[in-house]
């Protein structure tokens, strides 16, 4: 995969995990990157670890004003944007009776809005760009339901409907948005969260969930944040420029169906 020319990336939730790896991946072919994340001293470490071509601003995706200064610092440090990839996000899981009005605000907040403020601030200079691209993490949780995580799910939807609508309204000015659906990643930040709730709730070892976690996917094994990465980076590619609105599950095939009451 080829990325030709400079980019000039932002990428909000690149303190950790799928967000940071994606952040080196794409410093690594030659992008300068800026970091965004809500958690300062994450930024700072990811920030650190690239080095030149590199900017960390800690900022909170929901705000409209947060996301617009990110945008213009952006621009001044690397003379424009023409990549942003929306990788911040929170995990909520519960019942419907022990999910509240805050777990609702908190998580639709993050994934849903935080998404739109990105883009939309993000978006004049990936018009004016030439060849914008914008990738959003989704979730396989983006692609059906999942019992008690009603507002994590209805999240993910959104981000695939709100991904759709950004593609076609941003294809008249050569700028591709796309969404990478991966299934649970346990080494990440909220893969250990998940991993951890698995754990108290089915009362065994973490190796036995993940290994469980293995043998249930098509590809029997559990996707990696290289897979994540591999994906996004394909859609900032060149050979991806004729590619925009898709969303892409990168689950090893845990969307297909099975035969009910077979294994
Ligand atoms: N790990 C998985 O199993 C998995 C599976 C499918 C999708 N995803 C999605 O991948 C994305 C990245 O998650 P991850 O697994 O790398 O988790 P992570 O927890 O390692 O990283 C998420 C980052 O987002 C940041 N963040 C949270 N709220 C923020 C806010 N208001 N403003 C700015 N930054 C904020 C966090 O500080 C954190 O650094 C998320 O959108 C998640 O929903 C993860």
């Amino acid at each position: 995969m080829r990325i030709a020319g400079q980019r000039k990336a932002l990428i909000t939730g690149g303190g950790s995990g799928l967000g940071r790896l994606i952040a080196h991946r794409l410093h690594a072919a030659g992008a300068s990157v800026t970091v965004v994340d809500v958690d300062a001293d994450r930024v700072r470490k990811v920030a650190g670890e690239l080095g030149d071509r590199a900017l960390g601003l800690a900022a909170d995706v929901r705000s409209a004003g947060d996301m617009a200064q990110a945008v213009r610092e952006t621009e001044d440090a690397f003379g424009g944007l023409d990549t942003l990839v929306v990788s911040a996000g929170v995990f909520h899981i519960g019942s419907l009776e022990d999910t509240s009005e805050q777990d609702w605000d908190r998580t639709l907040g993050v994934n849903l809005k935080g998404a739109f403020m990105a883009v939309q601030a993000a978006a004049p200079p990936l018009r004016s760009s030439g060849r914008g691209r914008i990738v959003t993490i989704g979730s396989d949780c983006g692609r059906r339901g999942f019992p008690r995580q009603v507002p994590y799910v209805a999240s993910k939807f959104g981000l695939v409907g709100l991904t759709e609508s950004v593609a076609a309204e941003l294809a008249p000015d050569g700028v591709t948005a796309n969404c990478v659906c991966p299934v649970g990643v346990p080494t990440t930040g909220m893969g250990q969260e998940v991993l951890d709730w698995k754990v108290r709730q089915a009362g065994e070892s973490p190796e036995a969930i993940v290994a469980a976690a293995a043998s249930t996917n098509p590809l029997g094994r559990n996707a990696t944040e290289d897979d994540v990465a591999d994906a996004v980076l394909f859609l900032l590619s060149d050979q991806a420029g004729f590619v925009t609105g898709v969303t892409l599950d990168v689950d090893g095939g845990a969307h297909l169906g099975t035969v009910p009451g077979v294994r």
